[in-house]
């Protein structure tokens, strides 16, 4: 089904582990989406040279070269175009994009975020559910919106916080539940199965719930 799948720009900033999984993701012969290029705006990713390896496209446009975000914005803006994108995911993608960028893409943009939103925004999410003492936290897959961590949510995976985690080895767990959690997002999403609708996210009536919202124990 190549010629039909959703071509999907992957972009990080670091080690590109959630990128690694949508690579991995879409070498199932029924996947939606492709990834047609990794782009990263620090030339020194290491997520980049794993990708190159895999034989994918890959490009810099690396923010210290711009003065503005305006620029980098539209600068990242040409690559992606370049590369026939249809989806745009954030993969540890550490540049906040301005609201021309984000409003061109509405609905076609995703990120994953260490929380179970809208719980813990921002950074240092994993200190801030010990802080917290929350019991269970997780992982959000959300399409991107012009306020930061905000946007309608596609999918969750639920983590459980064990005695005696500290902020490593909670992010560990949870990291585990990204890497399943996102692939399936990104495939319902490129499938039609998950669709914006008045600023949700609607799942067609095909859609396994047990995909949708797990917990690692499940899998
Ligand atoms: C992940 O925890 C992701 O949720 C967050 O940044 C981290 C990126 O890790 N947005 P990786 O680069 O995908 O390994």
């Amino acid at each position: 089904m190549s010629g039909q799948r959703k071509r999907t720009v992957v972009l990080i900033s670091g080690r590109g582990s959630n990128m690694m999984a949508l690579v991995e993701g879409a070498r199932a012969a029924d996947c939606t989406y492709e990834v047609a290029a990794v782009i990263s705006n620090r030339p020194d990713a290491a997520g980049l040279a794993w990708a190159s390896e895999q034989g994918l496209a890959t490009a810099v446009v690396d923010h210290r070269q711009f003065a503005t975000r305006a620029t980098f914005d539209s600068a990242l803006a040409e690559t992606i175009s370049g590369s026939g994108a249809e989806l745009i995911a954030l993969a540890g993608f550490m540049r906040i994009l301005g609201a021309d960028f984000v409003g061109r893409w509405h609905g076609r943009m995703l990120n994953i975020h260490p929380s179970l939103l809208p719980s813990f925004k921002g950074l240092d999410t994993h200190q801030q559910a010990l802080d917290a003492g929350v019991k269970i936290t997780g992982c959000t897959v959300h399409f991107v919106t012009a306020e930061m961590d905000a946007g309608p949510i596609i999918a969750q995976a639920a983590v459980p916080v064990a005695e005696g985690d500290t902020a490593e080895s909670l992010a560990a767990r949870i990291l585990a539940a990204e890497h399943r959690v996102y692939p399936m997002a990104l495939r319902l999403v490129a499938g039609g199965q998950a669709v914006l609708r008045d600023g949700r996210v609607v799942h067609s009536s095909g859609v396994n719930q047990g995909d949708v919202l797990f917990s690692p124990s499940d899998g």
